[in-house]
């Protein structure tokens, strides 16, 4: 692999320890999959921040690096963690789990990133251009990075986006280059999509399809950030999705450019199956989560809309960023929602917070990676259905199908 000069120091120490290490993950990741040089990256988002899914570990491998001098050099966002950083006390997270968090967040502070604690950094200022080079953990924000966007990150890990970070670099393979960005896939969508709940059971479905491949979408006809953002979150979960094109709406959206010479065509007829493939049938319903991805000042406006002057049987947790929490405090939706018995949760969600500690049997979402992860990841049964379903079970305390 070909590297600069600054590159070469890096490696060879000359930076210091924590940079060494860096740059040595970066260089190493390039190797193995036939990368000839690297890149600066613009912006970096780091996944694995929840003490759930860090554990001990985690924390002694994120507090050796800070202690090692590693300091971001590019502006550095953080995923969800595994609490409400502020109001974890009041919403009922265990204090053991809160001060081990704290932890975390500490060493990651130390290092000099902000603890925004959002996988949708996109709304709260981390904004890429059209063709930057970036380096993203979280696989909903890297689909909505590279396909509504258009710019250029690879599914990172925590530890290899930190290091992107800390470098300043990524390698350029996988979805840095043009030709792994093209179309594997045609999906003729024969069948109205409209709600983020439609185009969640979609990106299920498409997800289990195309795996880790790229998927053109004929005949979508609904748009807007709430609903690609819940498609590429679902395709991800199910498959290894990083990158979509949509007809006349995504930006490198070109179906002449495909890799290899023949297109893999699908159609899909109905959303049964996807639907179908996400419900349980437990129809008490205990706890209603909304915002996976986390929820944008739209969403949470439609919550309280639904609600209206009703008070909730169910839990309810609006998981967002801080930002739209503030924003949303400030037009008064979060004193309505409250007022309702809910939460306006921010910092973290559904799956990367330790759920288990709240008893929860049944959870009613909207979000297609919420309910293929809500099982496994925190043992719930589920109920899947549009934002009005969802509502009307965090009100009535049932599911209606
Ligand atoms: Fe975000 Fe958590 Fe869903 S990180 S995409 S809200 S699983």
């Amino acid at each position: 692999m070909k590297l600069t000069d600054e590159e070469q120091e890096m490696l060879d120490g000359e930076q210091g320890p924590g940079v060494q290490k860096a740059i040595e993950i970066v260089v190493a990741l390039g190797t193995i999959y036939g990368a000839e040089q690297l890149v600066p990256v613009s912006s970096v988002q780091v996944s694995g921040v929840s003490y759930k899914n860090l554990g001990e570990a985690g924390i002694e491998f994120l507090t050796e690096w800070a202690d090692a001098g590693a300091r971001v050099r590019v502006p550095t966002t953080l995923n969800p963690a595994g609490m409400d950083l502020l109001r974890w006390e009041e919403i009922g997270f265990p204090e053991d789990f809160a001060r081990r968090q704290q932890e975390v967040i500490a060493a990651f502070v130390r290092m000099a990133i902000e603890p925004t604690c959002t996988c949708t950094p996109y709304l709260t200022g981390n904004l890429p251009a059209f063709g930057d080079h970036i380096a993203w953990g979280e696989s909903s924000a890297v689909s909505y990075a590279n396909s509504v966007i258009g710019a250029r990150t690879n599914r990172e890990g925590g530890p290899s986006a930190l290091a992107a970070a800390i470098s300043g670099r990524t390698a350029v393979f996988g979805l840095h280059l043009d030709r792994n960005r093209m179309a594997t896939h045609r999906i003729d969508v024969a069948c109205p999509v409209e709600s983020v709940a439609d185009f969640g059971a979609l990106g299920c479905m498409v997800g289990r399809i195309v795996k880790n491949r790229v998927p053109y979408f004929v005949g979508i006809q609904s748009k807007g950030m709430e609903v690609l953002k819940a498609l590429g979150a679902a395709m991800a979960a199910t498959g290894a999705v990083g990158l979509y094109h949509i007809e006349d709406v995504t930006p490198e959206a070109r179906l002449g450019d495909m890799q290899g010479d023949k297109i893999e065509a699908v159609t899909i007829e109905s959303l049964d199956e996807g639907y179908e493939g996400l419900n349980g049938d437990d129809n008490t319903v205990d706890f209603v989560s909304v915002g996976c991805p986390h929820a944008s000042l739209a969403e949470v406006q439609k919550v309280v809309d639904l609600i209206g002057e009703r008070e909730l049987t169910a839990t309810l947790w609006v998981t967002t960023s801080r930002q739209v929490r503030a924003e949303a405090e400030r037009l008064g939706l979060v004193a309505r929602i409250e007022a309702t018995g809910g939460h306006v949760v921010s910092d973290t969600c559904l799956v990367v917070a330790p759920v288990e500690h709240f008893g929860f049997k049944t959870l009613a979402t909207n979000s297609g990676k919420g309910a293929t992860y809500a099982p496994g990841h925190c043992g719930l049964n589920v109920r899947y259905g549009s934002l009005e379903q969802c509502i009307e079970a965090a009100v009535n305390g049932r599911w209606d199908a």
